[in-house]
């Protein structure tokens, strides 16, 4: 069976942005490939070292949100990226086969700097973090790596590593591939380009009725339209992204008239805003009812954790052994 691994740095709450990305298709894929998901506390660190106790908290809430919406753990293999400390040692391996100058060209990496504000003063381990997702990604062997379009350029450098890896020490590492969701990037609810933590304007997947109704009611729509009988434009109005993303069959033809409606000006940003908090609502409710259940069984979430690393301790054991006969270090 081919292989998955993917993960989320345990700095919040998982939102819809998360599940339309790269839940969705954990899900969908779970029975098909081997699943492993790494809450990667390690690199959450790259940029919340002053809060290291933030992490524990998160741990233990992104498991819920997996765990709410229909990841298995029977089937996926659910770990915490600072027990495997193999992962460490591999990224010191990857260190030499990677330069500044690519890791200063990495579109996400650039995209973070500046919003983040480094100026010149970038710590080195927030510059590297692309090195240490290589590690993640390979001592797996993960063929697939379901993931936000922003990710592209992490698989693309892991990519780069392997390639480099293999042609000087022999094939030991799998390339991998990434896996985008149908619906590539969830704007925010402020209509910027992408629902995020630190941009404030998320829904998550946690949130009860009456935050989603009031988050929805607020929400950004078409800028230019000022009164409900003015025609609108749906082609980036978040709102209708939403109902594309997350109307189920039932309402599909719900949403099509929604939209010519909205186009002639038949109808008000606040009726398509009930619509949406209804769409939504029926998403979030047997997701907020399976977060309910395994809440209340908090022993079974440590279980899950220390197997789960327990079993990727061991493929990273294995992993570390052959690349360390690859490159000849393995002394006696
Ligand atoms: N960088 C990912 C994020 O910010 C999290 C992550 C860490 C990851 N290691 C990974 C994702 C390995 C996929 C594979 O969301």
């Amino acid at each position: 069976m081919k292989r998955i691994l993917t993960g989320d740095r345990p700095t919040g709450r998982l939102h819809l942005g998360h599940y339309v990305g790269s839940l969705k298709n954990r899900v969908k894929l779970q029975h098909d490939y081997e699943t492993f998901i790494m809450l990667a506390d390690v690199q959450a660190m790259t940029d919340n070292f002053e809060h290291p106790e933030k992490l524990e908290e998160n741990i233990r809430q992104v498991v819920l949100d997996y765990l709410s919406v229909g990841i298995d753990p029977k089937v996926s293999t659910i770990f915490i990226q600072s027990k495997i400390p193999e992962i460490a040692e591999l990224t010191v391996f990857y260190m030499n086969l990677v330069t500044l100058a690519r890791l200063q060209r990495n579109p996400t990496v650039k995209d973070e700097m500046k919003q983040k504000g480094f100026g010149a003063n970038v710590p080195l381990g927030f510059l590297a973090y692309p090195v240490s997702q290589a590690a993640d990604i390979t001592f797996l062997k993960a063929d697939l790596v379901p993931v936000g379009v922003d990710q592209i350029p992490m698989i693309e450098q892991t990519r780069e590593i392997v390639r480099k890896f293999n042609e000087l020490y022999g094939h030991v590492l799998i390339e991998p591939e990434a896996l985008v969701g149908e619906v590539e990037r969830l704007p925010g609810t402020d209509g910027k380009s992408k629902m995020s933590k630190s941009l404030g304007n998320v829904i998550n997947l946690s949130d009860d009725s009456a935050t989603v109704k009031k988050k929805v009611m607020s929400m950004y729509t078409d800028p230019n339209r000022i009164h409900g009988d003015e025609p609108g434009k749906v082609d980036g109005n978040p709102v209708f992204t939403y109902l594309d993303a997350f109307a189920g069959e039932s309402y599909k033809s719900q949403v099509i008239s929604y939209k010519e409606k909205y186009e002639k000006g038949t109808i008000k940003d606040v009726e398509v805003k009930e619509f949406l908090v209804q769409v939504l609502e029926e998403f979030l409710e047997p997701i907020r009812k399976r977060r309910a259940e395994f809440e209340a069984q908090p022993d079974l979430i440590d279980k899950i954790l220390k197997e789960g690393t327990e079993k990727a301790r061991k493929e990273a054991q294995e992993t570390l052994n052959l690349v360390k006969h690859a490159m000849k270090i393995d002394y006696f």
